[in-house]
C-alpha cells in the first residue's frame, strides 16, 4: 500500500505530465479527476473560466483508491489555474474531501509567468489542515525542472525519505 495520493484534473496534459513524473518519482498511487462537463474548445474553454469565476462546481465523477482518502499519509493536489483559481474540478474535490485529509501538498500549472501562488490559500480554504509543500509550474519554463525537484524534496523531508 502506498503512503501518499496523487489526484489531480488536467484539461490539456500539462497537469497530467506533471503529476505522473511527481507520483513516478515519490512511487504514489496516482488517480486522475473528471467531472463529465465538455470542456474542450472555445466553448470549453469559457466554460472552465466561468466555472472557476464563479466558484460553481458539477460534481465529479466517482473515482477508485487503494484505500478512502483519509488514510493516506499525504495527498498530493494537482490543478491548472483556471482564471487565477483552481479548477472547478478540483475544488470540487476539495469541497468533499479537503476536511478528510491528514496531511496536503498542491501542484498547479499555469500558462503566464505570474505564479498564482494565492491559489495555494484558496485551496486551503477546503483543506483545514492547510498544505506542507506546494508548487507553480509553468510546462516549458526555464525553472520547470528546478521548481519540480524542490518540490519533491520538501516532500521527501516531510515523509521521512532520503
Ligand atoms: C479557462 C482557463 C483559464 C486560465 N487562466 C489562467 C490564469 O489565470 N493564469 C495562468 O497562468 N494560466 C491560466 N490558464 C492556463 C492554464 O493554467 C495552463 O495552460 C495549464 O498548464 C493547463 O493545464 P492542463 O493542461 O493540465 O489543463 C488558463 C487556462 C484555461 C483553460
Amino acid at each position: 500500500m502506498k503512503d501518499v495520493l496523487c489526484m489531480y484534473y488536467s484539461r490539456t496534459g500539462n497537469t497530467k505530465k506533471t503529476m505522473e513524473e511527481i507520483a513516478q518519482a515519490l512511487d504514489a498511487e496516482l488517480v486522475e479527476l473528471q467531472d463529465g462537463v465538455p470542456r474542450s474548445g472555445v466553448g470549453g474553454w469559457l466554460r472552465c473560466g466561468l466555472d472557476a469565476m464563479r466558484r460553481t462546481t458539477k460534481p465529479i465523477r466517482p473515482f477508485k483508491t487503494e484505500r478512502p482518502v483519509r488514510e493516506y499519509r499525504l495527498v498530493i493536489v494537482g490543478s491548472p489555474v483556471w482564471a487565477g483559481r483552481c479548477s472547478s474540478v478540483v475544488r470540487d474535490f476539495l469541497k468533499r474531501y479537503g476536511k478528510d485529509l491528514q496531511n496536503a501538498a498542491y501542484v498547479i500549472t499555469r500558462g503566464s509567468e505570474d505564479r498564482n501562488e494565492e491559489v495555494f490559500e484558496q485551496m486551503d480554504l477546503y483543506v483545514p489542515c492547510g498544505h506542507r509543500a506546494a508548487v507553480s509550474l509553468r510546462s516549458g519554463s526555464v525553472g520547470y525542472a528546478f521548481w519540480e525537484e524542490e518540490f519533491m524534496r520538501q516532500v521527501r523531508d516531510f515523509l521521512g525519505q532520503k
